[in-house]
């Protein structure tokens, strides 16, 4: 579930710099609020329930106090980005702030993947996956109702939709 959401926060970040933020303004913004929204969703899954359950089971905490640390300079960007977005001021900097969230979110999403998970492998059951697994698609629902209320009907309705069948 989470390399899904990193998949989907690379790909948004690609889609952005194909667009021409002058002609293209709305749909940066949306791109923009999209990203975030999911982002936030993302980030916050992981503090309350992914990292605290790997910190127990880690005799290493130096990649989980850096991950939080990118969680924290990522969050900074995601808020100036809204107060951009609510002042309509989506100029060059709010381009450029978001191509740099970009550059931290992809070095952050290759420490998670590359170094993160590959010790959660070596952790094997001294965390319960399945029990963790579950707890994190319910709460990625309630996060997304929350969060993302701009996100359409049918697409939040298939995204928890495949969280119920999944837990059947
Ligand atoms: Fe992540
Ligand atoms: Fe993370």
């Amino acid at each position: 579930m989470l390399k899904d959401d990193h998949k989907r926060a690379k790909k948004a970040f690609r889609d952005f710099e194909k667009l021409d933020a002058e002609k293209q303004a709305d749909e940066c913004r949306q791109l923009v609020e999209q990203t975030c929204g999911e982002l936030q969703v993302h980030t916050t899954l992981e503090e309350e329930l992914f990292y605290p359950a790997v910190r127990q089971a880690l005799k290493e905490q130096d990649l989980l106090d850096e991950a939080e640390v990118e969680h924290n300079s990522a969050k900074q960007l995601i808020e100036q980005l809204q107060e951009f977005m609510q002042q309509g001021q989506l100029d060059g900097k709010f381009t450029a702030t978001f191509t740099v969230l970009g550059e931290y979110v992809k070095h952050h999403i290759k420490e998670e993947e590359g170094e993160l998970f590959e010790q959660c492998e070596k952790a094997g059951n001294k965390v319960d996956w399945a029990a963790l697994g579950e707890q994190m698609k319910t709460r990625k629902a309630e996060l997304m109702e929350e969060l993302l209320p701009q996100m359409d009907g049918s697409s939040l309705a298939a995204e928890l939709g495949a969280g119920a069948e999944d837990r059947a």
